[in-house]
């Protein structure tokens, strides 16, 4: 598919028509025959007059979303080869619409439809191509890009895409869009005292890797450090997941893909800001070598951590990856990790909400309201004393699992900040992306599968970053 920005309307196979607030104004009496009432998620093809209608009740930027990823869907039923629509204020969303919506994985499959996909033409007629407008469209372009790069890779199989996979991608990534690029492996952890992740990864017969991607600019007007687990695979280690939970456990590198992704943006819409993408790529797995329950393992930082839970590892190899960013970089501004961290997190706010969670509220509540506006459900966890006392361990300075079953979304971001220095205490947020990162069943723009959470509530955050 391909998106054009027009100022006079052209012929195209078929023109898509958002009807807001249910007010249907055209073909009224073909509509109401066909029963259609412009609800949510509605949407109809009249071939002879070679349109769309779609429903939209409310006018909001994710609604128009919806209902485009609607009307692109629909379009891609038929063999029509162009389509137009009339933007007014919402061309950031239409793009946004169509591309996520557009979006399928096929790359295990023998028969691909991704090349008739491809042919299609799109012409968004907008009043003046201005370049405020022109910098929405690419912005909102290279956003839905990176969305969708995320979602394959988080959508490829284990056995294709572990670690050493992980770093040739994030190598790529960078090449691309000259950000720097460094990888360390298994050697550096052990040496550099990382022995949380390091354990981790001990029993996979793929190395663990340790990515770190940058983009400089010159007088940098902040520094910002982003983290993400990358888990490219969850078995549970020894403390062995359920088959049932350990189906979609591929999506357990979402955190550390978001990254990559939002990495990629960072430098395409070039930001004035240093920023910092730190990934631990690594596979969770059993064996005679597992890290065990039981275990003591030692972080970068020399806290030792009781394993009393080989499955909550993305908080062990998190641990060292934020005690590595911190000795790396000095004078951060601000400091976000993005992690499938827990089921709790899915129990508490449900399939398609992030958790924030830091200790510092301002900071929390802006990137709450940055994945509002950017088209991301999330919303904030608070910290308190009672569940922090939940993780101490009789036997080490701190225990990987709570003792208590209630609240572990919580108890586990409440293990990340203990890896976070004094300075950092208030310029860290933790972002549990275990709902949204991976769709079961398809809903708004997200088809199955991976959804790229966390790159547009990232970007917008990190755009408005110095307003204030
Ligand atoms: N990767 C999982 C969390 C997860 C669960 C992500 C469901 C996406 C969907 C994580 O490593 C994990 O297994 N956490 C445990 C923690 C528990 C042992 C304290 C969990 O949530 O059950
Ligand atoms: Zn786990
Ligand atoms: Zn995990």
């Amino acid at each position: 598919m391909k998106i054009n920005l027009i100022t006079k309307s052209i012929q195209t196979d078929v023109e898509i028509i958002i009807v807001l607030n249910k007010k249907i104004k055209s073909d009224k009496k073909i509509l109401k025959e066909l029963n259609f009432k412009a609800t949510d998620e509605e949407c109809v093809l009249l071939p002879e007059l070679r349109k769309i209608y779609v429903g939209c009740e409310e006018n909001h930027h994710d609604s128009i979303r919806i209902a485009i990823s609607c009307a692109i869907r629909k379009l891609n039923s038929t063999t029509y080869k162009s389509a137009s629509i009339i933007s007014n204020d919402n061309l950031k969303a239409l793009v946004e619409g169509l591309e996520l919506g557009n979006y399928t994985f096929d790359n295990y499959k023998s028969k691909k439809d991704t090349e008739k996909k491809k042919e299609k033409e799109i012409y968004i007629q907008v009043s003046k191509i201005t370049k405020k407008l022109q910098g929405e469209f690419e912005e909102a372009s290279h956003i839905s890009e990176s969305v969708n790069m995320v979602r394959t890779m988080v959508n490829t199989a284990p056995d294709d895409f572990y670690p050493e996979i992980m770093a040739m991608e994030a190598t790529m990534i960078a090449q691309e869009n000259k950000l720097e690029c460094k990888i360390y492996d298994e050697d550096y952890l052990s040496k550099n005292g990382m022995n949380a992740m390091n354990a981790v990864g001990r029993a996979s017969r793929h190395k663990s890797k340790l990515i770190h991607l940058t983009h400089k600019v010159k007088n940098p007007k902040k520094k910002i450090v982003l983290v993400g687990k990358g888990l490219t695979y969850d078995s549970g280690g020894l403390s062995l997941k359920p088959s049932d939970f350990m189906t979609t456990m591929k999506s357990d590198k979402s955190g550390g893909c978001a990254v990559l992704g939002i990495m990629s943006v960072i430098s395409k819409l070039d930001l004035p800001f240093e920023v910092h993408g730190i990934v631990g790529a690594v596979e969770n797995m059993i064996g005679g070598d597992a890290f065990k329950p039981d275990d003591v393992l030692t972080a970068k930082d020399g806290t030792t951590i009781e394993v009393r839970n080989t499955d909550a590892e993305g908080r062990l190899v998190l641990a060292d990856c934020l005690c590595y960013a911190q000795d790396e970089i000095k004078d951060i501004d601000c400091i976000l990790d993005f992690a499938t961290l827990t089921g709790a997190c899915v129990v508490g706010v449900g399939h398609y909400t992030s958790g924030i969670m830091g200790n510092n509220m301002l900071l929390t509540h802006k990137v709450a309201k940055a994945a509002m506006i950017s088209g991301e459900l999330a919303t904030t966890l608070p910290f308190n004393r009672y569940l922090k006392k939940t993780i101490k361990s009789k036997i080490a300075d701190i225990c990987n699992i709570a003792s208590t079953r209630y609240g572990g979304a919580i108890t586990a971001g409440m293990f990340l900040e203990h890896f976070i220095k004094e300075e950092n205490k208030q310029k860290w947020a933790h972002i549990d992306i275990a709902g949204p990162a991976f769709i079961e069943e398809e809903w708004g723009y997200n088809p199955y599968g991976a959804s790229g959470a966390g790159v547009r509530l990232a970007i917008e955050f990190i755009k408005k970053i110095n307003n204030d």
